[in-house]
């Protein structure tokens, strides 16, 4: 827990396991499919500055511990000179309740080790929604849109890159198809 990772000094691999694997929206050098180890995906997120709005929140995701478990992302290695620049417009971006986390990163197949930053919401932060079944997580998701667009968006691009990089998650796989199906129901 920690703001480590200024210019010069710490990691240079910024792991995404959210909007971060779709949408990195900063220059890197390099980037690769990796997973981050000791952590599942939920979407227990709220989300008031860009998938949803203050009193009507989207959910988006975070971490949550769970021993053994993977989970599978997109690794970005940032040249030194560029990495405060480029976390001072992380932080802006994922100000609505996540903060930098230092954490091993392992890269693609060879499950090569680094150590690199991510953004985690954490219980402690005030978007914090916790848990609900995929059925209710989709209701919120399909009533919810903010600055950033729609939330069914951001669930189906999750979905997609999840999928075309080999990292596919049942619980994304999941909460997507119950958006389609609140979504037909209209
Ligand atoms: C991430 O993508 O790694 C953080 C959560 C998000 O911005 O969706």
């Amino acid at each position: 827990m920690d703001g480590q990772g200024e210019a010069g000094e710490g990691p240079q691999w910024i792991f995404g396991y959210g909007s971060l694997v779709w949408r990195p929206d900063f220059a890197y050098a390099e980037r690769e499919a990796a997973w981050v180890e000791g952590f599942v995906r939920r979407f227990w997120q709220g989300s008031t500055d860009h998938r949803g709005l203050p009193g009507a929140p989207g959910r988006v995701v975070t971490l949550v511990p769970e021993p053994r478990a993977r989970c599978w992302g997109m690794a970005y290695r940032v040249s030194p000179l560029a990495l405060r620049e480029t976390l001072a417009r992380l932080d802006h971006r994922e100000q609505g309740g996540y903060r930098r986390q230092t954490v091993e990163v392992r890269l693609g197949e060879a499950a090569r080790r680094v150590t690199g930053l991510l953004y985690w919401a954490t219980p402690a932060n005030p978007n914090f929604l916790g848990p609900a079944t995929p059925a209710e997580i989709a209701r919120q998701v399909v009533g919810a849109s903010g600055p950033s667009g729609p939330n069914r968006e951001y669930v189906f691009r999750l979905e997609e890159a999840l999928d075309a990089i080999g990292g596919s998650d049942p619980h994304v796989t999941e909460v997507a198809a119950q958006v389609r199906a609140v979504g037909a129901d209209g």
